[in-house]
């Protein structure tokens, strides 16, 4: 159970126009937040960073909180995001992987072996005060705004960790889950645990809703998603049982894969900008409230075709039940923060 002290239980952000849209009710205005809405496109995070490891700075409580505080003040999002980083539970259980600026998660002696997997050990509960102490500063700051938990998809933690690093098309992984499929099970289970104490970890101490990222799952198959990586990742969603908090999922290139998605637990469904949202919703028989689908690189194009394609968004985004409007991925770094607070204005406007 959520404690009464609980910005869900005690009221704050029970109503908010973002938590209410997961629940499936259209709110008078659409809400939006942006995924990676923190970070380096914003010049005071790049100054508050300043000679602080990436995660270095997600176990520490005071920064942490203020990171994640920036763009809320910025743009005026509905939403916050916890600063952190989806290997954070893996390295808080004792993998030795560090983020390499530029690149994203490098682990230096990958898992690769059923005996690689026998030493991984599960995630002490401990671990997490200070993402906990960090969650407790920033919903003290938030009031009504709700702040998102979040977590990697055991798919893409384990990618990284079999890969030892960022890859292309995730070839290693996707070769172990067949070469050794107990292996890959037992692999994927470890990786659902530490995400999911992660993200339980999150809501307990204030987070208003959950998202579970699976950035690398469009290298799959519609079958391997099925029966080799779907049950993991309702596994992790799991840990949030008796927890009564929204729930989303995020895949890139998730099109061929979303109706099976509302299985895995989830209130509602996170889409990329490859597929409209009228056809998304189609797919998932119009009942799940969706979030997405703004394509990243038009960020970067004039206001006239930005504006047009935001116009397209909201209305294909009419046919689910509620919409968040967000990015079909993360915020790209050399994006001019500017452009992100007009985008914010104009969904606000449009009602
Ligand atoms: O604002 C937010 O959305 C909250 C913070 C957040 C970060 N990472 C901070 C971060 C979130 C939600 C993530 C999730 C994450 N991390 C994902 C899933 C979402 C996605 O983008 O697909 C993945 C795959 C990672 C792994 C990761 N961490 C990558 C690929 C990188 C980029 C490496 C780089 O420098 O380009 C990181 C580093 C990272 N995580 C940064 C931030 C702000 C950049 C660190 C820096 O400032 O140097």
């Amino acid at each position: 159970m959520l404690s009464p002290l609980h910005p869900l239980v005690d009221g704050r952000t029970t109503d908010a126009a973002f938590v209410r849209a997961l629940r499936g009710e259209r709110p008078d205005r659409t809400p939006v937040w942006f995924m990676r809405q923190a970070g380096r496109s914003l010049p005071e995070y790049r100054a508050a960073r300043e000679g602080t490891e990436m995660l270095d700075a997600c176990l520490r409580p005071d920064l942490a909180a203020e990171l994640t505080l920036q763009p809320v003040r910025r743009h005026g999002v509905d939403a916050a995001i916890l600063f952190s980083d989806i290997v954070v539970p893996v390295l808080l259980a004792g993998v030795d992987v560090r983020i390499v600026p530029g690149r994203g998660p490098v682990i230096d002696d990958p898992i690769r072996t059923a005996s690689d997997v026998l030493r991984l050990r599960p995630v002490d509960p401990e671990a997490f005060a200070p993402i906990a102490e960090a969650v407790g500063l920033i919903v003290a700051e938030l009031g009504s705004t709700p702040l998102i938990a979040f977590g990697g998809a055991p798919y893409t933690l384990a990618s990284y960790l079999v890969e030892g690093g960022p890859s292309k098309d995730q070839l290693r992984a996707r070769s172990l889950m067949y070469a050794d499929p107990h292996t890959w099970a037992a692999l994927l289970n470890w990786c659902a645990d530490v995400t999911g104490a992660f993200i339980r970890a999150q809501v307990e101490a204030g987070a208003s809703a959950a998202q579970l990222f699976d950035s690398w799952m469009g290298s799959l198959s519609r079958r391997d998603y099925q029966r080799r990586v779907a049950p993991h990742s309702a596994r992790a969603l799991s840990a949030l049982r008796g927890l009564d908090v929204p729930r989303i999922h995020f895949g890139v290139g998730s099109g061929e894969m979303l109706d099976l998605l509302p299985g895995l637990g989830v209130d509602a469904v996170g889409v990329d900008w490859r597929i409209p949202l009228d056809e998304a919703s189609a797919r998932l028989g119009g009942g799940v409230p969706l979030q997405g689908n703004i394509d990243p690189a038009l960020l970067a194009a004039p206001w006239s075709v930005l504006s047009a394609h935001l116009e397209d968004v909201l209305d294909r985004g009419l046919a689910a039940p509620a919409h968040v409007a967000n990015l079909g991925h993360g915020v790209p770094p050399e994006t001019d923060p500017d452009v992100l607070t007009r985008v914010v204005e104009f969904v606000h406007a449009r009602a």
